[in-house]
């Protein structure tokens, strides 16, 4: 260490320049601080800082066709998942990465005793000061505050040496503002830092129109009322589970986003009575708690509305409620990925503060043991109805945990996200500016659509949203969902193409082209566009703080398919098959297309535009369509 100040001193004024040092490439920058973020002061050079260097993968430029392998149906190989160690071992960094990394580190003074690997063999830890870290990657740490009263460490940007750089993916902290500066606990209840999952929002969750449901809803009016019967009958959804002992299915939310249990029997006895005093099986994860001290439709709204339609789908199949973070600090998607793989988990850490709760939490009150890593075995199916403007994420955060995502695919799950409520626009109807950054009050500036991820990560199954027309029965074509909210959708500007939608998106930009400009959306034909399918997304009928309340969102859409899909793994497990893992390279397979509804009517506006408009054949707003049950069932069950 003391070395290291001494060159510092000799460098300072070489530090003090903006350009770059000789040898170093920029490894990952912000073009502009987070909405609400203000640079305050620069951090005590005295400070620590634990730096998390997350290491290059190996073969994960593999990863796409390998999941290809196991899960196209045309595969010889489909349904052969891979197991978790097998996973671990192929992608883990290799030797000369870890020792490449290791030398760096050596030769800027830091002794090996101070340098840890991390189980899964991702990332090396290590404390520095902030002058060190500062030297070491080129930059300037800065303490950032938030009008919550919220602070954050963290850097503009930073750079490696140019040997360095191919075997670094992130280090952190350092642009995802990974270092919380503890807040004072007795205002944590009321966070208003809307970067937070779960935190009650008007923008995130499912949205209501206030109307109170007082008369019992049939399936003549399912065009004003959807209840369980009317997804069943609108999708031929008619199937009783067998295998359950061996099945499972979980829901995601992020604490203090809960359920109640009156509600759910409040639902139960209107719409599945014999489900009346069941509950899902709580997995607490980094703390999560089903908190019942706030209560309204911002605490319970989203909770409840997943569970009672996946609880009511899909009885009796026991339902695993995956309660993400403590009531302190919150939590993010790499948080449950942590607990169901592990891959994401460091000895202290290693995910994103702006997103992602740190275990364990410091604060009074908080969850003081080891963050909750690899605690289950991943569900076969997992709903997840949160989600984040994808422009609000680096590329190589973004990348990392997407391919996550893919190799829970190659495990054998099916991971959903709702594709958001804003139409081409993203949280709260905000879009970007010329230069692709959220602005927020940008008026004419706001002129680019405003992707959602982790619906635009490739191996995500991203599910929109449909309506049932007014005066129109279950038997009728729906349309792309315009009440209330507009079906999340348009093309993603970090993932490519994946091979498996190539035909039917091409089809699409070359038959009903967008009237926009690639200042609006990356129109090369080389973006990975979304939703892949949807489901009906309004007027559900939802027990909410005791009272029957109509809600609408993608919110809804994503466990109602995450049901169907956890009623063909039943028939397959019955079967001793495998489970259908991830379904995007089937659900767009010639083979399959007779097995959606093909929704061709409908826009998603936003940005001051009509958006795209549901056309024949996949689209930006609907997808591949809605699910026909009885047609999906026996082509998945006749798959290897
Ligand atoms: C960093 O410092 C913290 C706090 O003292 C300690 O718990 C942790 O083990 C240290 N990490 C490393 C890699 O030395
Ligand atoms: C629930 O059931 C009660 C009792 O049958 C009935 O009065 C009420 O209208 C029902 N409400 C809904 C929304 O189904
Ligand atoms: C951890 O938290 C529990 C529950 O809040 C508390 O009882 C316990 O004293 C805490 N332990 C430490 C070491 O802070
Ligand atoms: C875009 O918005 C950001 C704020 O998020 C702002 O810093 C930047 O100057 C804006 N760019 C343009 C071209 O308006
Ligand atoms: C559009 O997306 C592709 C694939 O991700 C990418 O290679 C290309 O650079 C993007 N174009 C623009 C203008 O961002």
């Amino acid at each position: 260490m003391r070395r290291l100040f001494q060159i510092l001193a000799l460098c300072s004024i070489a530090l003090a320049a903006p350009s770059q040092r000789a040898n170093h490439v920029l490894h990952e920058w912000r073009a502009a601080e987070p909405v609400g973020w203000v640079k305050s002061r620069r951090a005590e050079v005295e400070g620590i800082i634990p730096l998390r260097i997350g290491m290059k993968q190996q073969n994960i430029h593999m990863l796409e066709d390998l999941i290809m392998d196991v899960s196209h149906p045309d595969s010889p190989s489909y349904g052969q998942h891979w197991t978790p160690e097998r996973v671990v071992d192929f992608f883990a960094p290799s030797e000369s990465t870890v020792s490449a990394i290791r030398r760096w580190l050596a030769v800027a003074g830091f002794a090996e005793d101070q340098l840890r690997l991390s189980p899964n063999k991702g990332w090396i830890e290590l404390n520095a000061t902030v002058a060190e870290a500062e030297w070491l990657l080129d930059t300037e740490y800065h303490v950032y505050e938030h009008p919550s009263g919220e602070k954050q460490l963290g850097c503009h940007s930073y750079s490696v040496p140019e040997h360095i750089s191919e075997h670094v993916e992130i280090i952190r902290p350092t642009v995802h503002f990974n270092s919380l500066v503890p807040e004072d606990p007795t205002r944590l209840h009321k966070r208003a830092n809307p970067n937070h999952l779960g935190q009650p929002s008007s923008i995130y969750g499912p949205k209501t129109n206030g109307v109170k449901v007082e008369t019992k809803p049939s399936l003549a009016n399912c065009d004003q009322f959807i209840t369980p019967d009317c997804l069943r009958a609108l999708y031929n959804f008619h199937y009783t589970p067998k295998a359950t002992a061996k099945n499972s299915y979980g829901i995601v939310e992020f604490t203090p986003q809960a359920f109640l249990a009156p509600d759910l029997d409040l639902f139960f006895q209107n719409f599945s009575s014999t489900q009346v005093g069941q509950r899902p099986i709580l997995v607490s994860i980094d703390g999560g708690v089903v908190q019942t001290i706030a209560q309204s439709f911002s605490f319970n709204g989203e909770s409840d509305l997943d569970l009672e339609y996946a609880m009511a789908l899909t009885n009796p199949q026991p339902i695993t409620l995956l309660q993400t973070g403590d009531l302190v600090e919150g939590a993010g998607f790499d948080n449950w990925l942590d607990a169901v793989d592990g891959s994401f988990c460091t000895f202290e850490g290693g995910d994103d503060p702006t997103q992602d709760g740190i275990y364990p939490d410091p604060l009074a009150g908080g969850f003081n043991q080891s963050e909750s890593c690899g605690i289950i075995k991943p569900p076969f199916v997992v709903s997840v109805s949160y989600g984040q403007d994808e422009g609000t994420a680096t590329h190589r955060y973004a990348t990392r945990q997407c391919n996550e995502y893919g190799k829970l695919g190659l495990l054998g799950t099916t991971v959903l996200y709702s594709s958001g409520d804003n139409g081409v626009a993203g949280f709260g109807g905000v879009c970007q500016n010329s230069s692709g950054l959220d602005d927020p009050g940008g008026g004419l500036n706001e002129i680019r659509f405003n992707p959602g991820f982790p619906g635009s990560c490739s191996y995500v199954v991203s599910v929109g949203a449909t309506q049932i027309n007014s005066g129109a029965s279950v038997n009728d074509p729906e349309s792309a969902c315009e009440r209330i909210i507009f079906s999340g959708g348009g093309f993603s500007d970090i993932f490519p193409m994946p091979s498996y939608q190539e035909a039917v998106v091409t089809n699409f930009l070359k038959e009903h082209p967008p009237p926009y400009s690639a200042a609006q959306f990356n129109n090369s034909g080389k973006a990975r566009g979304f939703p892949d399918l949807s489901a009906n997304g309004a007027n559900y009928v939802i027990a909410i703080d005791g009272l029957f309340e109509l809600v609408f969102g993608t919110s809804a859409s994503s466990p109602v398919v995450g049901s169907m899909i956890t009623m063909i793994n039943d028939a397959r497990l019955a079967v001793g098959k495998r489970p259908v893992g991830f379904i995007n390279p089937a659900i767009y397979s010639p083979k399959f297309a007779h097995a959606f509804n093909d929704i061709t009517t409908g826009n998603n506006p936003g940005c001051t535009t009509d958006g795209f408009t549901a056309v024949k054949g996949w689209d930006p707003v609907t997808g591949v369509g809605t699910p026909k049950f009885d047609k999906l069932l026996p082509l998945f069950l006749g798959l290897p």
